[in-house]
């Protein structure tokens, strides 16, 4: 029996497929190279946004055409469009044979053999069941030998109002200190030398199990053999001085921190509820470079929140400008049902959110440019994970791809390099030494 998995969305959606593919492997199944091939189809959804809620459904309408070969083949929907959606979904789309969620990705072998004896399988939960905690004990399958994720939380506490993760991932659970680290431990085993530790809100983590953040960064890091840490997301207002003591501290953690803006003006930051001002977001960011030297960030932008005026968003402007991040994910706002700002006065037209992503994505691609020409003959650390056609891929400590010729040999080496050639979003390099 084979199976294919498709996951939209965040890194928590690919790491729960690893898991979906860690308990597929447990029941015997294997993947399959193409959905055409397939006995078993899963969809691993997103619903941030309406494009994500739309792809899902143009996918599934292509997939149904495996039960006119296959009238065995099975095809499920998980994640978080299942989570929010629910029956709905199904009724929706008749084709789908089993549906759960985050919550029951566990039940999936009882789910499955439902579905196999002609029933619909659906499992979709309000709250997250006792027994969540089972699913950190099923081995994953992960594609990248050398970077693993490991999820340390679920969900979120913080009520942001244009967000639906708090209805599709619920309340923050935070996971055990020694399992997270159990994990590590077999992951270091296996080759592994970065983890990337992973949350919706990642820097609150403990705050429900009684333990600061930052306990989790040092051990974690303590583990021997890693020689990488990375965490996403973290969210500004749970940034602490200890946090970032830590990170300066902690050699393993790379010089990279992904810090969601949404937003530039106070007012608009206060209508998302983020729970800070511009100033203080800026004050985190300087706090961060002052204990990580050679800091670099990234950030996520919604553009067009209700009521954003010309001047709010030149307060945008203003913070790109200021922090120079490395990175800008930016998205046009998009009103999800349920979530308070879904039905705020003023939303803004299609066309003011097109003009003002366009003006954002402008600026950004010069900043972009010019940090570009700064890494420019500078000597640089690689981790190599991946390898194809003579050349070895990896990522600078500062989350940068880089690219370099060599054996294949080197793949999983710790290596000096220097950059020979630096554009927008690629780096040619050249080795130095293997360090590690
Ligand atoms: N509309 C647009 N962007 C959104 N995001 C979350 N919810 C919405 C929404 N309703 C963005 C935020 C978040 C990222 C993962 O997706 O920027 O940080
Ligand atoms: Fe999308 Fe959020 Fe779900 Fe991730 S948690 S898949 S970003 S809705």
């Amino acid at each position: 029996m084979k199976y294919y998995i498709k996951t939209f969305g965040c890194q928590m959606n690919f790491n729960d497929s690893e898991r979906l593919r860690g308990i597929l492997r447990s029941m015997g199944y294997e993947p399959a190279q193409s959905w055409e091939e397939a006995d078993l189809i899963l969809l691993n959804t997103c619903t941030i946004r309406e494009k994500p809620d739309q792809k899902v459904y143009s996918h599934l309408g292509e997939y149904k055409k495996i039960k006119e070969k296959k009238p065995t083949a099975l095809i499920g929907v998980c994640g978080c469009l299942a989570q929010r959606m629910g029956e709905e979904l199904a009724h929706k789309a008749p084709v789908v044979d089993l549906m759960f969620s985050s919550y029951n990705m566990h039940q999936l072998p009882e789910l499955i053999s439902q579905a196999q004896a002609g029933y619909r399988a659906i499992a979709i939960l309000e709250e997250p069941p006792e027994d969540e905690d089972k699913l950190w004990d099923f081995p994953t399958v992960r594609d990248n030998q050398f970077c693993a994720y490991v999820t340390v939380m679920k969900g979120c506490d913080k009520n942001c109002t244009y967000c639906v993760v708090p209805k599709t991932r619920g309340r923050q659970r935070s996971r055990g200190l020694e399992s997270i680290l159990e994990e590590v431990r077999e992951l270091v085993q296996g080759g592994v030398r970065e983890v990337h530790l992973l949350g919706q809100n990642v820097t609150a983590w403990g705050q429900d199990i009684g333990l600061p953040f930052e306990e989790l960064l040092y051990r974690v890091a303590e583990v021997p053999g890693v020689e990488r840490v990375r965490f996403t997301t973290g969210h500004p207002k749970d940034m602490t001085e200890r946090i970032a003591r830590a990170m300066g501290d902690i050699p393993q953690i790379c010089e990279h921190i992904h810090l969601p803006l949404q937003a530039g003006s106070d007012r608009i930051l206060g209508l998302m509820d983020r729970g800070y001002v511009k100033e203080e977001y800026l004050e985190k960011v300087q706090m961060l470079r002052e204990y990580v030297k050679g800091i670099t960030f990234s950030t996520d932008i919604i553009v067009g929140f209700p009521t954003e005026t010309e001047e709010d968003f030149e307060e945008t402007l203003d913070v790109l400008r200021r922090v120079r991040f490395e990175q800008v994910f930016s998205f046009k706002y998009s009103p999800r049902p349920d979530t308070p700002a879904y039905s705020m006065e003023g939303q803004v037209k299609e066309e003011v959110k097109s003009e003002r992503m366009t003006r954002l994505l402008e600026l950004q691609k010069s900043i972009i440019g010019d940090i570009a020409r700064s890494y420019q003959n500078t000597e640089q650390e690689l981790l190599l994970e991946s390898y194809e056609g003579g050349k070895l891929m990896g990522r600078t400590r500062t989350n940068r791809w880089a690219s370099l010729r060599g054996e294949e040999s080197l793949l999983g080496k710790v290596v000096r390099a220097k950059v020979t050639d630096s554009r927008a979003f690629s780096m040619e390099c050249e080795l130095l030494e293997v360090v590690r």
